[in-house]
Order: structure tokens, then sequence, then C-alpha cells
């Protein structure tokens, strides 16, 4: 089934990753591009040769497709997301779903209602160390998974009219561009829910309004505790993406693994301990090493949502998880 693609938002992410993965699929065509600012939409429109538009509607009104993709900022996706609805298509927002858990509940209702699919870009699960990580501790391969830990750093400094930078733009800062991937994708290793979460967070190196750096921690429904650091004012060359999980038999260490690239690498370790060691004269068990696979999150991503309208199964597993995110940040926030 050829699947006709409409895309809202001609920026980075859209080129850089989502179009480009959407075409390596010959099964896939992409139909139209909109955005609101005419030189950068036509400057797309020639490099992938399709019509473009300064208008959602008018693109909707004209263009046959089945699925549109939304890449624009996280004020425009309810709106653009509920109007892609009224015209009868399928989904695939990038993350976060929306400005709150009201706005991703009520889109998430809206599209099983009418019997569409909503999907929303969180691609980090995809990778195929994390699907590991998730693999290992559903097994029971370190015990009873008991810590937590992620963190995902950058440097975004300062920047006249980011929408990124601005509250009633972005919805947030550092949390809601970063710490939702840590949000979802604990969630989706541990196959629990956050319940309580605390956070501290500021604005401390840079002068806009949001924060640029931010501390979570949190307790899972199951009991898991753990722990995101997000900032924004690191250094790219400093900055550390981690995913460590400690269990009751060992741990799980990702390096490098948070990232829009399959790479970084894993460290399994298994060391059972049986009686109480008051001399804590450890024992040496070697860690098990995996590496990342160097292939396409953003394709990996697309293929599932395509596989899932073409089978016809409209799982709403993954869009039903951004909401419940988008709880943890507003509960954060309200604080
Ligand atoms: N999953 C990921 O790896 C990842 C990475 C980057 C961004 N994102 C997400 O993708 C989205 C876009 O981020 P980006 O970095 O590409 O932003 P961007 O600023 O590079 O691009 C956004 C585009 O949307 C356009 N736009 C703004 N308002 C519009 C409107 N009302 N209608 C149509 N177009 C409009 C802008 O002109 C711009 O071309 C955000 O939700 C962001 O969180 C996801």
């Amino acid at each position: 089934m050829k699947i006709k693609w409409c895309v809202i938002g001609a920026g980075g992410i859209a080129d850089r990753r989502t179009i480009p993965a959407i075409l390596q699929d010959p099964d896939n065509e992409l139909v139209a591009i909109m955005d609101k600012v005419a030189p950068v939409v036509e400057k797309l429109g020639e490099k992938y040769g399709v019509p473009t538009f300064t208008d959602e509607e008018e693109m909707l009104k004209n263009c046959d497709c089945d699925a549109v993709y939304i890449g624009t900022p996280v004020f425009c996706h309810y709106e653009q997301a509920m109007t892609a609805l009224k015209y009868g298509k399928h989904v695939f927002v990038e993350k976060p779903i929306g400005f709150d858990a009201k706005q991703g509940r009520e889109l998430v209702d809206a599209f099983k209602k009418a019997g569409k699919l909503i999907f929303v870009g969180y691609m980090m699960k995809y990778h195929n160390l994390h699907v590991k990580a998730h693999d290992l501790v559903q097994n029971g391969d370190i015990g009873m998974a008991n810590s937590i830990r992620l963190q995902f750093t950058c440097w975004y400094p300062d920047i006249p009219g980011a929408w990124r930078q601005k509250k009633s733009l972005g919805g947030g800062g550092a949390i809601m561009d970063l710490g939702v991937h840590c949000i979802e994708l604990a969630e989706y290793i541990l196959e629990d829910e956050i319940e309580e979460v605390k956070a501290v967070y500021s604005t401390r190196t840079f002068s806009y309004e949001v924060e640029d750096g931010a501390i979570l921690v949190f307790k899972t429904k199951g009991g898991v505790l753990g722990h995101i650091d997000i900032n924004f004012n690191i250094p790219d060359a400093a900055s550390e993406s981690k995913l460590e999980i400690y269990g009751s038999k060992g741990y799980i260490i990702g390096k490098g693994t948070l990232a829009q690239e399959e790479v970084g690498t894993l460290s399994y370790l298994y060391a059972p301990q049986g009686d109480y060691d008051a001399a804590q004269s450890r024992v040496t068990y070697e860690p098990v090493n995996f590496e990342g696979e160097k292939g396409n999150l953003y394709l990996k991503q697309i293929q599932n949502f395509c596989s899932l309208l073409r089978s016809g199964k409209l799982d709403y597993t993954f869009s039903d998880r951004a909401v419940q995110v988008q709880e943890v940040v507003d509960k954060v926030y309200a604080e």
C-alpha cells in the first residue's frame, strides 16, 4: 500500500531527518510541503520536487494524502494535528505531543474516536541498545531494576527569535525539549510509569526565559527510583549522554546512546550476590559490551508508523505514553 505524505513545517528536523526517512521507502510518496515562511518552503519544495504551500488548510484541501507529518514548533502541534484530522488524515507529530497533557489527551482521544492513527516522534526507543536495555530489564537479567539515571545535555545559547527559548512557543525549556525524551525512554525501558516527580531547574548560563538546566527525581508506579539530568548549558564536546540502570543482580550502562544517531555503547554486568559481605571483598565480574548498529532511528520510526497503517493495526500505546510524558512535565512545571 502506497502511503502519500504531506509535511507541515519545513525546518531542521523535517529536512534533516524525517523527509529523507520517508523517501527511503519506495512505497511512500511525498506529495506536498507547507511552512509559514515562503522562502523556506519554496527552497525545500525545489529540493524534493513537490508543490509548496504557506497555509496548511490550502495544502490539505488541494492535495490527496494519507498521512501528515508535523515538524513545527510545539505551540503549533495541537491545532495542526486537529486540522489534519478534520481532513481525515493520519498524523505523525514531532515530540512533545503538545503543550501539556490536556492537549495531548484531547488529541489522542479525537484520533481514537475517528479511527485515525496519531504517532509521536520519540525515536530513542528504536535504538538497538535501548531495545537491548529494555529486553535485559524485562527478562530480569539485572534482577529487580531498582534505580535508573539518564543524562542528556547540549549547548543551546541565546538565539534571537528562537521558539524553544520562549515559554509561549516551546512550552518550556530543557525539560520540554530534552527531558521528554528521557522520560519516554525510561518508561519504555522499565515498562512502567513515573508516578511521583520532583524537580529543580534554573536559567543560569543564558538569558532566555525558559530553563537551561534541570534535575528530575522520580518514583515509578512499580517503585523504581530515577534521576534525570538535562542541560542546555554544557558545551557539546563536554556533553555526556548516559543511561544507567542498576538492579539487584547487576547493571546496564549506556554511553552516548541518547542521540539522533544509533551510536554509543552499552555494558551489561551480571553480578549476583548472596549474603551480606561486611568486608566488601568484591568478586570481579566482566561486563558484556554491545555497540550501536549505526542505523537510522528516524527511518525505523517511519517504518513503524507505516507498518501500523499498512496492517490496519492502529496501536495507540506510544501516543498514550506521549500523553503520560506530558503529565510528568505538567507536574514538574506546576511545582
Ligand atoms: N526527535 C528529534 O530528534 C527532534 C529533533 C529536533 C526537533 N524535534 C521536534 O521537531 C519540531 C520542530 O523542531 P525543529 O528543530 O525542526 O524546529 P525548526 O525551528 O528548525 O523548524 C520549525 C519549522 O516550522 C515552521 N513553522 C513555524 N510556525 C509554523 C506554522 N504555524 N505553520 C507551519 N510552519 C511553521 C518554521 O518556519 C520552521 O521552518 C519540534 O517539536 C521539536 O521538538 C525533534
